[in-house]
């Protein structure tokens, strides 16, 4: 039975709605609280039990690498210090049975595009697609769900969530015949649709596993939506020759592509803080609005 080992976090977009911020760095780069969203996304992948994590990156290429690289200088100095428990948190961002690859895409073709690139490290296995822009809190991790559905279903599994009518235009959206309360079998699916053309409410996360042959599917799409080779058109052909499922996960999504969601993240994370919580909470009440 096939195991998902192997995790694509595609971190090549230009992040224009996050521009000045994004100019010179990735826009998974920013902290929410204290961390970078990559690294959420990252412990999320690893706590599903995957340890191949595969980045695919565009211009501004060097900071990701760098946050999961070893920090000679910074651990010799954390080390001499005797900041044991910062040295041991340094050391936390990549275990030593986690395995980093990086790919570069060379032009921002789309997130279909992206995901193509890392085709000749995943080959022929299924793999998940994790977007750190989507940063997801969920208990048992919201990756950690879909593993245990694929493990059961062997299909591509698609994280949804309900939206407003008003926000389908800013999703991929799915309709099918329901399984059981959390999981239906898709007939098919839309990127960004109007209300009116939306087959239903269910917006595709950014979270996603998926099985080898949408490679193929991706590989043979005409260019999309905005011009860009678009992952949900690969999908959606998927589907014509595979079951593919979309699983309606546990837990809440933070929209940090965009100011308002990153903004939302950081203030109900810093709230969650086990340091941070109890002062930031008080510093809120204070405010007047
Ligand atoms: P978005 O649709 O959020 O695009 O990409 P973007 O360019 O990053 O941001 P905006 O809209 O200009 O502000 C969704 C995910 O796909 C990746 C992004 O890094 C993000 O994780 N992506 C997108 C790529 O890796 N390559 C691409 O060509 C496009």
């Amino acid at each position: 039975m096939a195991l998902i080992n192997k995790a694509i976090f595609p971190v090549a977009g230009l992040g224009t709605r996050f521009l000045p911020a994004t100019k010179a760095q990735p826009k998974e780069m920013l902290p929410v609280v204290d961390k970078p969203l990559i690294q959420y996304a990252v412990e999320e992948a690893y706590a599903a039990g995957i340890r191949q994590m595969i980045f695919v990156n565009g211009r501004n290429k060097r900071a990701i690498p760098d946050h999961f690289d070893t920090a000679f200088e910074l651990e010799t100095e954390l080390e001499a210090a005797g900041k044991k428990e910062l040295l041991a948190m340094v050391h936390s961002i990549k275990p030593d049975d986690m395995e980093c690859v990086y790919i570069r895409q060379p032009k921002a073709l789309g997130l279909g595009h992206a995901v193509l690139c890392a085709q000749c490290v995943v080959v022929n296995e299924p793999f998940a697609v994790l977007l750190a822009d989507d940063l997801m809190v969920g208990k048992p991790p919201v990756l950690k769900q879909m593993v245990d559905q694929f493990s059961e279903w062997q299909a591509s599994i698609l994280a949804v969530q309900e939206v407003p009518a008003e926000h389908t235009k800013r999703y991929g959206i799915v309709a099918g015949s329901p399984i059981s309360d959390r999981l239906m079998d898709l007939t098919h699916m839309v990127e960004k649709p109007a209300p009116e053309d939306a087959p239903s409410r269910l917006a595709v996360a950014g979270r996603y596993i998926l099985t080898p042959g949408v490679f193929r599917e991706i590989a043979t799409q005409p260019r999309g939506v905005g011009g860009e080779i678009q992952l949900t058109d690969g999908i959606a052909a998927l589907m014509r020759r595979e079951k593919v499922f979309a699983y309606r996960y546990e837990g809440k999504r933070y929209d940090c592509g965009s100011k308002e969601g990153f903004l939302q993240a950081n203030v109900e994370l810093a709230l969650a803080h086990p340091e941070l919580g109890g002062s930031f909470r008080e510093y809120l009440r204070g405010l007047e609005f």
